[in-house]
């Protein structure tokens, strides 16, 4: 593995070999095995956009690995003065290992890749969210014992998360419905992708997407840089809550995931969160698993 730029570059089989990565490295983790396979290895951290779970969960990953991390953001460095992407691709890859980078526009991140000569993992653009879908990946198979059969539903927005579950779980062989106003379906690449899968569904239809969903996803209305259509998002999203009566239209058994952080209220209610807390948090902790079998693929080498 190359990079990690986008769940659509990768094929069934290697998101599958990264989750039993993650899987060996959690166990490993938890029974005070060492793993130093990126010993003395730089990861260097670029944040153009605010983070909680990345900015940790992938510090205390490299750190576990036998590495350490560097960390920039845009105000704090020249990328916020307007540097060249393909500059300060060349330059970084002459100090670090790998580069993680959570910025607004995909293209940056491939060119990031594309300029520089060192693996590159996307840590969210407005595109994708590849390292959280393979974390929830990864836990959805740790709750439910496999991936392949089930159905996963997503309710909200044509976000980057929702595009990177579509790409994911239909990579993975899971059923995949979703649904989202008009105006906010995910863009044309996505589909496109999704159209040559039978088990594909878009619906403007909330309860329709949740029918015997074993798994309910749903993410925030108003993503990171779109702040100033919050009002005009709130009204549009009327009606897209995960709340009982939704879950009611899923399995029994349904568990439910978010990326978080969550707005309690708008894209789920108080009560089914807290119901799913112990799902949640767990997909919360899988990013640590995730992505360090991810910078493990890619950068020990
Ligand atoms: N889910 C996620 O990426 O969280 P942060 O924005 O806190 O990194
Ligand atoms: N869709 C959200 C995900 C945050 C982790 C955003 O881009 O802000």
């Amino acid at each position: 593995m190359e990079h990690l730029l986008k769940l659509l570059d990768m094929s069934g089989e290697e998101i599958i070999e990264v989750l039993n990565l993650a899987d060996q490295l959690k166990y490993e983790t938890k029974h005070g095995i060492e793993h130093p396979h990126l010993k003395g290895k730089c990861l260097g951290m670029i944040f153009e956009k605010s983070s909680t779970r990345t900015r940790v969960s992938f510090e205390v990953g490299i750190n576990q690995l036998g590495g350490y991390a560097v960390v920039l953001s845009s105000e704090g460095s020249q990328i916020g003065r307007g540097e060249p992407v393909q500059d300060t691709a060349r330059v970084l890859s002459r100090y670090v290992d790998g580069i993680m980078i959570r910025t607004f526009s995909q293209q940056e991140v491939e060119d990031l890749a594309k300029y520089g000569s060192v693996p590159v993992i996307n840590g969210l653009t407005d595109f994708c969210h590849p390292c959280q879908v393979l974390a929830d990946l990864m836990t959805i198979r740790e709750f439910k014992g496999s991936l392949d059969g089930l159905k996963m539903c997503f309710i909200g927005d044509g976000n980057n998360m929702m595009n990177s579950l579509v790409v994911g779980g239909l990579k993975v062989g899971m059923a995949v419905s979703v649904a989202c106003p008009e105006g906010y379906r995910p863009p044309k690449e996505i589909l496109d992708f999704a159209k040559n899968y039978d088990c594909f569904e878009l619906t403007d239809d909330p309860m329709q997407a949740a029918k015997n969903a074993d798994v309910v996803i749903t993410d925030v209305w108003t993503s990171m840089g779109q702040e100033e259509e919050r009002q005009k998002r709130e009204a549009a999203f009327k009606g897209y809550c995960v709340n009982k009566e939704l879950m009611a239209q899923a399995k029994p058994d349904a568990m439910v995931q978010h990326c978080l952080p969550a707005h309690r209220g708008e894209e789920i209610t108080e009560e089914i969160f807290e119901q799913n807390a112990q799902h949640i948090f767990e997909e919360a902790e899988n990013r640590l698993h995730a992505q360090k079998a991810v910078m493990v693929k890619t950068m020990a080498k």
